[in-house]
């Protein structure tokens, strides 16, 4: 075959350009642009954020740490704990990967701290703690740490006895205007006279990003409950937090229910790690399935495992390694785990060998912070002066595994999240996978990232069991014994002693 051509071929008009040009400058234009295009692909690589793990709230997911702060540390070698013990601390708080201090009494009472429920204000500071100068440097010191400062408010009975007192007054000055309320909370909004609004905008001005409002579960039944709890919302705003009870939410009529739980952020549930296996899973399951994780604006749960009320976890567990057992499972609960001061290591109830001196066995849990590199600021023989008694063993070893799992959690979802939203329906995610004699199973998970599971031993002996139908292979990330650390656990013999627990990377 052959070509024909009408012309002449040196007739065409682009004969005459210069082609060795064209084509370099092609090649040139070709290789400029895939230079271009590798340049832009690698932009957009690097410019990815490199964890896009979800935004939450300061105290959502978070470790707590409540604190009785006359028990906690002194600086001026009074004998009772004080702010500024508490600011010179601070690092020690911050190496735990605590995010929000809460102080669970510091409002002044006749004596204090023996008798430290019996507030008079919810203003005015016990004297031996500090001034309020003293306060607000605490706050700024905590602040500079990414900590946050909460405090307890103690509602129930001071409210009601105020109450009591207005009534009597006003029945006495026969005011027909002032109809007498049965609770104090109804006092009007516009004239100022609620003191825990006041209370809540005072502590603000200084420094306060949360409260609990202890003992509100007495007053669900006040016709300005409701109300109350709109207003005290308004005034904290998003970025601060309000704690209440869960025995709010079993007692708080049920057309108030959507209204309280739109207006407070976290719910304190109380996990009694002592009372057994099938106990502990059902707390958690009814958690689990209950009203908090309907939707995910609902509050958080907030856990916790003792308070100053309770004895020590560390004599109600018997095992050497039991209170970081507990605390493990704690750690991988979802919602925000708070830690009472000193059960990180174990601290237990003061022991007193006196007899005749039992007035303040109500407060031996109050057991004194005994640092183990101390400030040289606390009494030698780590106890208080007000108390009487005797320091007991502690575990310092257990705060660096805390710590570890703290930091675990801090960056990853399956564990500091606690729900996953996914087709408009809202969903724990976390899961009881086995329970059976004392040991305890649950997942934790979340969509495209690493999943965990917590095994625990919560009995009197060791456990050694086969797990292989639930789960397949993975790490161990925290437990409690040396040889447990980042090795490959075979589900098939999973061997725990008791009281431990032991934290696992699926993979
Ligand atoms: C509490 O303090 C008040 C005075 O502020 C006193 O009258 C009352 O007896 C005290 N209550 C207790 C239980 O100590
Ligand atoms: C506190 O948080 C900010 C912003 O998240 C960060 O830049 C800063 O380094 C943090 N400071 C400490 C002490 O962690
Ligand atoms: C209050 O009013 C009643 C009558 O309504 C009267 O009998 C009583 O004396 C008054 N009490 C005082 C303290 O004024
Ligand atoms: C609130 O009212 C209900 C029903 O009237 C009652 O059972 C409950 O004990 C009351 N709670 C409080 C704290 O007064
Ligand atoms: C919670 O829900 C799961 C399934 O969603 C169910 O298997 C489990 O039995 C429920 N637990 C309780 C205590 O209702
Ligand atoms: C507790 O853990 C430590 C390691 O941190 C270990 O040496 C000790 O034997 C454990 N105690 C018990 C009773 O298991």
């Amino acid at each position: 075959m052959q070509m024909t051509f009408r012309n002449p071929p040196e007739n065409y008009f682009f004969m005459s350009w210069n082609w060795p040009l064209i084509r370099k400058f092609s090649l040139w234009l070709f290789i400029s642009g895939l230079v271009a295009m590798l340049a832009l692909v690698i932009a957009m690589i690097v410019s990815l954020p490199k964890r896009c793990n979800p935004d939450v709230e300061w105290y959502q997911g978070n470790l707590m740490y409540e604190i009785f702060p006359a028990s906690f540390a002194d600086s001026d070698r009074d004998g009772i704990g004080d702010f500024r013990g508490l600011m010179l601390n601070a690092d020690y708080i911050l190496s735990l990967g605590v995010k929000g201090v809460r102080l669970n009494s510091i409002f002044n009472s006749k004596e204090y701290p023996e008798n430290y429920k019996n507030i008079t204000s919810l203003i005015e500071i016990a004297k031996p703690l500090g001034s309020i100068k003293d306060f607000v440097m605490l706050s700024n010191a905590l602040r500079a740490r990414n900590i946050s400062l909460l405090l307890d408010l103690p509602l129930y009975p001071y409210v009601k006895k105020l109450t009591i007192s207005k009534t009597q007054e006003l029945s006495e000055t026969n005011n027909t205007d002032h109809k007498p309320t049965a609770e104090f909370l109804k006092m009007k909004r516009e004239r100022e006279e609620d003191i825990i609004s006041q209370a809540i905008v005072y502590w603000q001005s200084h420094g306060v990003d949360g409260f609990y409002l202890k003992g509100l579960e007495n007053y669900v039944n006040d016709t300005n409950f409701p109300q109350s709890i709109k207003y005290w919302k308004r005034l904290v705003g998003q970025s601060r937090a309000l704690i209440i009870n869960n025995e709010v939410l079993k007692a708080i009529p049920k057309k108030y229910m959507n209204l309280l739980l739109n207006n407070v952020d976290l719910v304190d549930i109380r996990l009694e790690i002592g009372e057994g296996i099938d106990q502990i899973r059902k707390v958690i399951e009814n958690e689990l399935n209950g009203t908090l994780f309907l939707k995910p604006n609902y509050p958080w749960i907030h856990w916790s495992l003792g308070d100053v009320d309770s004895v020590r976890l560390a004599n109600r567990l018997h095992h050497g390694n039991a209170t970081l057992g507990a605390m493990l499972l704690q750690l991988m609960l979802p919602g925000t785990p708070s830690i009472f001061y000193g059960d990180e290591f174990g601290i237990k109830q003061i022991l007193d060998t006196h007899n005749d001196k039992k007035d303040l066995e109500h407060m031996h849990q109050l057991a004194v912070m005994d640092w183990k590199d101390p400030l040289k600021t606390f009494t030698q023989e780590g106890i208080l002066p007000w108390m009487h008694g005797q320091p007991t063993s502690k575990n310092f070893d257990q705060v660096e595994l805390l710590s570890k799992i703290v930091a675990l959690r801090a960056e990853s979802p399956a564990i500091y999240m606690s729900s996953v939203y996914k087709d408009e329906e809202n969903k724990a995610n976390a899961e009881v996978m086995y329970s059976k004699g004392d040991m305890l199973v649950m997942q934790r998970w979340y969509p495209r990232r690493k999943s965990y599971v917590v095994v625990s031993n919560l009995g009197d002996n060791q456990i050694v069991n086969d797990l292989s139908t639930l789960l397949y292979s993975g790490q161990v990330v925290v437990g409690p014994r040396a040889e447990s650390r980042s090795e490959t656990i075979s589900f098939k013999a999973v061997s725990l002693w008791q009281g431990e627990s032991v934290v696992i990377q699926l993979d």
